[in-house]
């Protein structure tokens, strides 16, 4: 048993739906979220960039004493994920092996399998690698969405702007009709009813929220560092009393832009009250 908290990173919202997934696995799991929204979009930045960012939150988590680190962000997990998996003290789990694990469980029908992300991951090429790693052979469509970033971080996730938006940007692909779709970017989960009325019925499409958490916590449970059971008492398990209300105690949220912004969009993300975000300089790490 390991009272120690979680590391859940992301550039800004999106990572939220994997940490909702890992609290509704395991509620017992504490957690600190850290979103670098003040460096928010990672997309369009060159995979060095993303890379340097993504070593700065593994070093803020080692100083938070985690243990493990999820990587919420296909960007930053495409670009940084094997580089800090070589030097991290502790486990550290991406979003790009489980979306595709995810992915091919799913995959039906004579279509094409589809990947939506930022432009950094759609051109890392990291979905057709692990696709094909997993043994599928088939090369799967890419498509850069970078307006559903900024809309799903400005909290716009439904109502008819953002229909006809996504509608238009998933054109080129609507076409192609394939029968599943990668939610391949942290950010697309909140807008995954509009996507998936804009496929129409009968197109998988898929979130790698639920997979990443369950590899997350078996890895923990292989290691024997899961949690203590809720009410058994231990003081990592109360994440150095920044209370969260809601939350419980349990959960930690920390962002290097605007913590009220965050506070407001997140706590509709995460599906329950964020009371209390906390600032943080990521550029000292
Ligand atoms: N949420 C991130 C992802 O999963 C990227 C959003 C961004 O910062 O561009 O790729």
């Amino acid at each position: 048993m390991d009272g120690r908290p979680i590391g859940v990173f992301d550039s800004g919202v999106g990572g939220l739906a994997v940490a909702r997934e890992v609290a509704r696995q395991a509620p017992e799991e504490p957690f600190v979220y850290l979103a670098d929204s003040g460096r928010f979009p990672y997309g369009p930045r060159p995979l060095a960039v993303v890379r340097r960012f993504t070593g700065q939150a593994v070093r803020f988590f080692n100083g938070q004493g985690v243990k493990l680190i999820i990587i919420a962000c296909n960007t930053a997990t495409a670009a940084a994920l094997v580089e800090v998996s070589s030097v991290s003290p502790v486990p550290v789990v991406g979003v790009i092996d489980p979306g595709s694990r995810a992915a091919l469980a799913a995959h039906r029908g004579s279509g094409p399998l589809a990947v939506l992300g930022t432009k950094a991951t759609i051109e890392s090429g990291a979905y057709p690698r692990a696709l094909r790693g997993l043994g599928f052979a088939d090369e799967p469509a890419g498509l850069a969405c970078p307006d559903f970033v900024m809309a799903a971080e400005n909290g716009e996730v439904e109502g008819p702007p953002v229909e006809r938006m996504v509608a238009s940007a998933l054109g080129p692909l609507l076409d192609r009709r394939p029968s599943t779709v990668i939610l391949g970017c942290t950010h697309f989960a909140p807008l995954s009813r509009v996507i998936s009325l804009a496929f129409g019925p009968g197109v998988a499409i898929v979130d790698p929220a639920e997979e990443t958490a369950r590899e997350a916590l078996a890895i923990l449970r292989e290691r024997g560092l899961e949690a203590p059971p809720a009410g058994q008492g231990a003081a990592g398990n109360r994440a150095s009393g920044a209370g969260q209300g809601a939350a419980g105690g349990r959960y930690r949220f920390f962002t290097s832009g605007d913590p009220e912004r965050f506070r407001t969009v997140g706590s509709r993300l995460f599906g329950r009250p964020i009371n209390r975000v906390e600032p943080i300089d990521l550029e000292r790490y």
